[in-house]
């Protein structure tokens, strides 16, 4: 109980700071508002999402706080103010910033995007006894009925990309904080849908974490798809030049997950060279091992007709026969 009433304290120190990040957001030729309307953010979106300001200034929302009287040891444990030398400052400044709220509608945490070339791009409130980045996924406050009634979950790497694609009417989405997908964020989406669209960014760290996301998603249980970006490095660029319909053809288009993994591993090998394709159809049929055997029959007859290798020989080296151990010992 007592553990309850501390973490409302931190909940509700957390509303504060968001609202106080929103009223510097809505003042008058504010840098935060310029910057999201430049990229494209209509109001009505801003404030959906609750998008504030953090001021440049030392410590504007210290001495916020302090005229308050609230504790600064709980400020630095939500990661709202730092302390160096015996002096207190500002964790985020001259930052937008997107409060992360949960699906009990408490602000839990913050991002924070520079919108100079400060360094880091975006800062992130730290663990605290109220966030726990692995549990939770941006934007699904907003979007979770959209995912149950849809019977889809469009998954996204960033911010901009929830924002963005909510705001051209695609809003069964999530972001997974930066971070790959966590076992927890997996169990937690599964709540609301088994049919999972991976779209990351097209760049190699995005292609890195679908395949973890693959493998974790497909331990609870779901069959997820993935999604390329084709034109533009992210959902958020795509959408914004293309469209709501464009973008429903990507998902229309996504590949599910064992098409995904074969098309990355194709890309490794060199399929002209006999010695290439036989690495490639070995690791292939590590692919198919995990699948039920319906399913990797599908898989097997597409690949086998594709490569122009027996489906036999695949399903011998799925089931792990070793003929050269054999041909050593007779
Ligand atoms: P990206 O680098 O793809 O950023 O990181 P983005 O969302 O496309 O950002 P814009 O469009 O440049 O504004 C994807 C996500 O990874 C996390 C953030 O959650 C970000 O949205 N991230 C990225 C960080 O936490 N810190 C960073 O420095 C960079
Ligand atoms: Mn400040
Ligand atoms: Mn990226
Ligand atoms: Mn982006
Ligand atoms: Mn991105």
């Amino acid at each position: 109980h007592r553990e309850d009433s501390r973490k409302e304290l931190y909940y509700q120190i957390n509303r504060e700071a968001a609202t106080y990040y929103l009223k510097s957001f809505c003042q008058k030729a504010n840098p935060g508002l310029t910057y999201m309307l430049k990229r494209g953010i209509q109001p009505v979106t801003l404030k959906k999402f609750g998008i504030g300001y953090a001021d440049g200034e030392w410590d504007s929302l210290y001495r916020y706080f302090m005229s308050k009287n609230v504790d600064v040891k709980v400020l630095k444990e939500l990661g709202l103010i730092s302390e160096s030398k015996g002096r207190f400052y500002d964790k985020f400044r001259n930052r937008v910033m997107f409060p992360i709220i949960n699906t009990r509608g408490k602000v839990i945490g913050f991002g924070g995007r520079a919108i100079d070339d400060s360094m880091p791009k975006y800062l992130n409130s730290p663990e605290s006894p109220v966030f726990m980045k692995k549990n939770n996924l941006y934007g699904l406050n907003l979007s979770r009925q959209d995912i149950s009634k849809e019977n889809c979950a469009i998954l996204v790497e960033g911010y901009m990309d929830v924002i963005s694609l909510y705001q051209s009417g695609i809003r069964n989405v999530g972001a997974s904080l930066g971070t790959a997908l966590t076992e927890n964020q997996a169990k937690v989406l599964r709540r609301y849908t088994k049919n999972i669209v991976l779209s990351y960014d097209s760049d190699s760290a995005g292609q890195a974490a679908a395949l973890r996301g693959i493998d974790i998603l497909f331990k609870e249980d779901c069959r997820p798809r993935v999604l390329h970006v084709s034109d533009g490095k992210d959902p958020d660029e795509f959408v914004k030049k293309h469209g709501r319909d464009a973008f429903k053809k990507l998902v229309d288009n996504s590949l599910n997950f064992v098409d995904y993994k074969i098309s990355v591993l194709r890309r490794k090998y060199n399929l002209d060279s006999y010695e290439e394709s036989i690495d490639f159809l070995k690791e292939a049929a590590v692919i198919f091992r995990n699948l039920s055997p319906i399913e990797a029959d599908v898989y097997i007859k597409k690949l086998a007709n594709e490569i122009k290798i027996s489906e036999n020989a695949i399903r011998l080296e799925i089931n792990g026969n070793n003929t050269q151990e054999e041909f050593v010992t007779h």
